[in-house]
């Protein structure tokens, strides 16, 4: 049996790939490591929680002294990187958790792996899953490629890039077998509601405001969460050693257009008069530094891995719409308590 670490797999994306690894490898043992932050929740998980493959270890990967035990503990074959500080607004108000997280727990991570890899690194293999946001902001034109230099803009930004950076060092210099993946914004079930779409859908819900920042000019591309754990999938078992592989949906839209496709497939699933929830857009101060335009050229992993993502946004959205509207008690939950005083530093004063 391969003993697999999942690191954040309570989160957004993770708990679609632990999901996935669960019931797909059953030669597989997949321990879920996650400290539990606001945005982690095992009740993401509750579908396969008692599967016999699957395990839940409660830990911050900033614990140096405890991520060598874990190790030690579960010799582990692979490692699924995904446990971070996610979102850009909260990077900007306090970035030293960011720092810590996503750079201290990603070499705290490499350094369990060298460990017990330095000898024999056959089977062995370190996934490090990272953002397009660490290759900055393009204009008009353009796509980023595995080979634009990295020039990340928000603390987020900065410290993805400066994780992935170690990641290659560890690899050139100890060997460590490796493999990084970039990719563009994701959207789906559970996702924790301060990312647009699904904040978007709550104040819907509540006739709030939704706030857009700036313009609304910003562009995204955007891929729907199981395409992106179908790809991390296939880079792990098929992906090359040392490689980076950019994921994304060729799926641009600006945050208003976005936002005003997602107002009518609001109203019609609330039986809405049409037009009502579009209403609601309340344009805001912009973000600080806000990148304009993130677009990923994802031909390289479609090309030398076969990936291609399987769902149109149009069918995206709406079973992403579906999924908050039969699940509101888990969006209550996850939107009370901390998260109320997040949003209201948030958005107070835009
Ligand atoms: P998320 O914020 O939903 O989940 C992060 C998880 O990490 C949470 O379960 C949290 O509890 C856990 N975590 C945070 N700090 C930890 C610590 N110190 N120790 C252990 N666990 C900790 O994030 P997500 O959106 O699922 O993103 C997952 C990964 O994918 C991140 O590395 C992110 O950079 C990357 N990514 C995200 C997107 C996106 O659109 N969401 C796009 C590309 C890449
Ligand atoms: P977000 O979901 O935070 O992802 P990211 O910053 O990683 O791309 O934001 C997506 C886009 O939506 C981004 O251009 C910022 C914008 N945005 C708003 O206009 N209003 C909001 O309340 C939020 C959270 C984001």
């Amino acid at each position: 049996m391969k003993s697999i670490l999942v690191t954040g797999g309570a989160g957004f994306i993770g708990s679609h790939v632990v999901r996935r690894f669960v019931n797909k490898y059953p030669d597989y043992k997949i321990v879920n490591l996650d400290l539990l932050t606001y945005a982690g929740n095992l009740e993401n998980l509750k579908d396969i929680d008692t599967m016999p493959n699957y395990e839940f270890v409660k830990g911050d990967i900033t614990d140096a002294p405890f991520i060598n035990s874990l190790f030690s503990k579960y010799q582990f074959d692979g490692v699924l990187h995904l446990a971070a500080e996610s979102h850009v607004d909260r990077s900007i108000l306090d970035p030293m958790t960011f720092i810590m997280t996503n750079i201290v727990g990603t070499v705290n991570l490499l350094n369990g792996a060298h460990e017990i890899w330095k000898s024999n690194t056959d089977g062995k293999r370190f996934y490090h899953i990272s953002t397009d946001e660490v290759y900055g902001s393009l204009g008009e034109t353009g796509f980023f490629l595995e080979t634009t230099s990295y020039d990340p803009q928000s603390p987020y930004s900065a410290s993805k890039a400066s994780s992935d950076h170690l990641v290659r060092a560890y690899h050139n210099t100890y060997k460590l077998p490796i493999v990084i993946t970039n990719c563009s914004n994701n959207y789906g079930p559970n996702q924790f509601p301060e990312k647009l779409i699904p904040l978007a859908i709550q104040n819907i819900r509540h006739n709030k405001p939704i706030p857009i920042y700036g313009k609304g000019e910003n562009i995204r591309d955007w891929l729907y969460v199981e395409d992106h754990a179908s790809a991390i999938d296939l880079v792990f078992h098929e992906g090359e050693n040392g490689e980076t592989y950019n994921i994304g949906g060729h799926n641009e839209w600006t945050n208003i257009a976005l936002i005003r496709q997602l107002c009518i497939t609001m109203d019609k699933k609330l039986d809405r008069e049409p037009g009502s929830s579009e209403q609601l857009i309340t344009y805001v101060k912009d973000r600080a530094g806000h990148d304009l335009r993130y677009a990923i050229d994802s031909s390289k992993i479609q090309r030398e891995l076969g990936w291609k993502p399987s769902l149109q946004f149009e069918e995206g959205i709406e079973k992403t719409v579906e999924w908050y509207l039969n699940n509101t008690d888990w969006l209550e939950n996850v939107s009370s308590g901390a998260y109320e005083k997040y949003y209201e530093k948030q958005y107070k004063s835009r």
